[in-house]
This record gives structure tokens, C-alpha cells and sequence, in this order.
């Protein structure tokens, strides 16, 4: 039922690129990966040299001004996220419009977009200074929106952020202090949090990211762009691979499937392995690596005893020696061990995401802020092979 004729005429010279595998979407200065080779780099440096190194914040200003800055600059870019990490009492009210249990990326990416009306003057970014203040309110109020969706899911009372704490402690603050009971974490969770964001803080055109970039070529405000980023990366095949890796891990370790079996399920097509294949790496992902080796480290500090860990290894041997895994070039992925990360930090799986949409901040305000200098920028707007009815007249209701 194709009208081919018209099909071809209107079509005119396309290229039919389904997932955009093959479609470079924009010329781009910020992140390089290879494939091939498992190379990622963030400005130029590669991302274990920035994961042994660097903080989330440092990473985070590389990504967004181009450049690690000097000490003073990080100084007073910290003190700018401090004076930035309170919400807008008025703000405070769109949480009691979520149900109790309400999911937090909901929460998350409602409450990031409404920021946008309570600082009405950074909806254009005119110069450095308004855009340098966008960028603290949304990289220091990410993790207060997303540490207060958390207690309003439990009905706890919200613990204001404490400005004499780092970035990542501060978080931590949030989620787990009590009125009457300081959270302490210890070092080691403080510094693989950090390790956790670095690791996510960007990956060139992934979907949330082009995201950001589509809705923001429409000249779209900052607050409106990522938001958007944030429901594109809520789904299982992107940022809440995370969660969902745990829940396959849960369900091989309660026994309903084992290593093998659920392996001969993924191989049948009824189930993906979760945290496995990218569309971009075909022989690693240096993420993982990184995140593999700091998973063991933190499961071995808080008492060596994670069975999720040990089951998660199983599955990665087990398929890494199966030629069906092998041929098809699938490898763990970022979120293969970064749940392991969260669990041991004491995160619930419904923040995984969230979690991920903390780190990922940098990037998409940083692909944001690109695009939008950039002169050649034009309107995204693909095309399509319309597969539909050829022309039909309309039929009157009692014709029908
Ligand atoms: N488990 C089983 N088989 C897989 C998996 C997987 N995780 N990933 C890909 N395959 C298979 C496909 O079935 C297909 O096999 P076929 O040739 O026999 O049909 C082949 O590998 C190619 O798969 P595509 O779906 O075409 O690969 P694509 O590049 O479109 O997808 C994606 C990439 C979405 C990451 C995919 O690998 C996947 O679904 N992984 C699981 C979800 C996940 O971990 N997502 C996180 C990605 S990283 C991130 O977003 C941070």
C-alpha cells in the first residue's frame, strides 16, 4: 500500500541512518571517545588520568570553560556553588505536588525546567557572567533537587545543604543527615562518589546529550535543554541501565535464574544483559574499568561482602568467554559496576539515574553552551522515509 512514486519524488536525497549509528550531529571540541580503541578523553585528557586526579568539580569546570583551572579559580568556583545550593523556598512547594513514592528523575526533571522561573534573568544568556551563574545554580541545585526528591519520596524532612561541605560530602549530607544525627561517611565513599561523577560527567553525542542539543537548537534556555536531557536518560537502555542492571543481578542472586541460564535467555532475544554493549565501544569501556576496579576497593573497605559483586563478575567472565557475546562485540558497559558503586554508598535504586543525571550536569550544560556560540548552528530537524497510506479522500462520518 507504499505510494512509491510520490514516496520517491518527496524523498528527494536522503540518508536513512536508523539511531543516527552513522550521522555525525554537530562538529564538537569537548569529548573524543575511540571506540575501537577504548579511548575517552574530556579536553584532551584521558579520563583514568582525570579519574586518579582530578575532583567532580575540577572535571566539571574542565568540561564547561575548556580548561583544568588554576587554584584560584576552583577556589571561587566553589564558593559560587556554595552560594548557589539553596532552593527558592517558592520552589520548595512543587515537591508537595508529588505523590508520596513519586519517582525522583520526575521530580528531577519537572523541578530543574521550573528553575528557570525563579531566575527569570539567566533564561538569556547574555555574556560570561550571567552564564558562569547559570552554571552554579544548576551544577550546585542539581544535587540539592535531587537529595531532597529522595527524602520527600520517604516523607523525611529535607536537610539543608551545608556550606562548609565539599560538593560530593555535602550530597551525602543531604541524603543521610537526621535533625539530630550527623551523617559521617567515611573518605573512601567521598572520594568514589566523586570518581562515580567524573567517570559520567560526559560522553559526546550519546541520546541524552543530543537531547539537550536537539531542544536547545531551537534556542531553547538552558534550564528548558537539560531538563529534556533528563527524561531521555530515565530509560533503561541509557541512564537507568543501572538500576536495571541490579535488578538482574537481584534476580540471579534470589536464585529465580542462574549466571547460565540467564545467559541462555539473553542469547534467545527474551532479555538484554543489562550493562553490557555500546553503540560506540566495541572493545571496551575505559568507564568500566575504572568503575570495576573502584567497585572492588569500596566493597572490600565497607567489609568485602557484596554477593552482587561476586555474581557480577560471573556474569562478565562468563560472557566475555561466550562466542555469542564475543562476535557481537558486547562488553560491560559504565552501568555494569557503578550500581555496585551506589549500593555500597548507600543509594537506593530509584536514584541511580538521578544519580547519573548529577554527573552527567557538566556535559550537557557544556554541549549546550557550544552548540549555542556556535554561528553554524542550525535548527535540528531530520527527515523521514514516509512509509504511511498514499492520498486518500476524506470519508464523512456516516460514509464510514
Ligand atoms: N544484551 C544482549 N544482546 C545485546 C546487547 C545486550 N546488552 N546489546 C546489544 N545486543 C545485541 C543485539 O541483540 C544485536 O544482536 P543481533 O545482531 O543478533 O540482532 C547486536 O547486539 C547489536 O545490538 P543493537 O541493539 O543494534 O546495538 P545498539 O548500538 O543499537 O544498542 C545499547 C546499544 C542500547 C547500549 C545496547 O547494547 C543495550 O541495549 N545494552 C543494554 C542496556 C545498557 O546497558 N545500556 C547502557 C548503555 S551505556 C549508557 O547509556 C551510559
Amino acid at each position: 500500500g507504499i505510494d512509491v512514486t510520490s514516496l520517491e519524488k518527496d524523498a528527494g536525497l536522503l540518508t536513512f541512518d536508523p539511531g543516527y549509528a552513522n550521522t555525525g550531529s554537530c562538529q564538537s571540541g569537548i569529548t573524543f571517545v575511540d571506540g575501537e580503541k577504548g579511548i575517552l578523553r574530556y579536553r584532551g585528557i584521558p579520563i583514568e588520568q582525570l579519574a586518579e586526579k582530578s575532583s567532580f568539580i575540577e572535571t566539571a569546570m574542565l568540561l564547561i570553560f575548556g580548561k583544568l583551572p588554576t587554584a584560584e579559580e576552583r577556589t571561587a568556583f566553589r564558593t559560587l556553588l556554595s552560594e548557589h545550593e539553596l532552593l527558592h523556598e517558592g520552589l520548595l512547594h512543587h515537591f508537595d505536588g508529588f505523590p508520596p513514592g513519586g519517582q525522583p528523575m520526575a521530580i528531577l526533571s519537572a523541578v530543574i525546567n521550573s528553575l528557570g522561573n525563579y531566575h527569570p534573568e539567566l533564561l538569556e544568556i547574555q555574556n560570561m557572567d550571567t552564564f558562569t551563574k547559570a552554571v552554579a545554580k544548576l551544577v550546585s541545585k542539581v544535587r540539592t533537587i535531587a537529595a531532597f526528591s529522595y527524602r520527600k519520596s520517604l516523607g523525611l524532612p529535607f536537610m539543608y545543604p551545608d556550606p562548609n561541605l565539599s560538593y560530593c560530602r555535602n550530597f551525602l549530607h543531604m541524603m543521610f543527615s537526621m535533625p539530630n544525627r550527623d551523617f559521617e561517611p567515611t573518605p573512601q565513599a567521598v572520594s568514589a562518589l566523586s570518581l562515580f561523577l567524573v567517570v559520567h560527567a560526559d560522553h559526546e553525542q550519546n541520546c541524552s546529550c543530543s537531547t539537550v542539543r536537539m531542544v536547545g537548537s531551537t534556542q531553547a534556555n538552558l534550564f528548558a535543554s537539560v531538563s529534556s536531557g533528563i527524561c531521555a536518560l530515565w530509560g533503561r537502555l541509557h541512564g537507568g541501565a543501572n538500576a536495571a542492571v541490579i535488578e538482574m543481578l537481584e534476580q540471579i542472586l534470589s536464585g529465580r535464574h542462574r549466571v547460565k541460564s540467564y545467559l541462555d535467555m539473553v542469547k534467545r532475544k527474551e532479555r538484554r544483559l543489562m550493562g553490557f554493549g555500546h553503540r560506540v565501544y566495541k572493545n571496551f569501556d575505559p568507564r568500566a574499568r575504572v568503575l570495576k576496579k573502584a567497585a572492588h576497593e569500596l566493597v572490600m573497605q565497607s567489609g568485602g561482602n557484596d554477593p552482587l559483586m561476586d555474581i557480577a563478575r560471573e556474569l562478565e567472565e562468563t560472557a566475555l568467554s561466550d562466542d555469542y557475546f564475543k562476535s557481537r562485540k558486547l562488553y560491560p558497559n559504565v552501568d555494569f559496576y557503578s550500581g555496585i558503586i551506589l549500593r555500597a554508598l548507600g543509594i537506593p535504586v530509584n536514584m541511580f539515574p538521578v544519580m547519573f543525571a548529577i554527573g552527567r550536569m557538566p556535559g550537557w550544560i557544556a554541549h549546550w553552551r557550544e552548540e549555542n556560540r556556535d554561528p553554524t548552528t542550525r535548527i535540528h530537524r531530520p527527515r523521514q522515509i514516509y512509509i504511511g497510506p498514499p492520498r486518500r479522500p476524506y470519508v464523512p462520518l456516516d460514509q464510514r
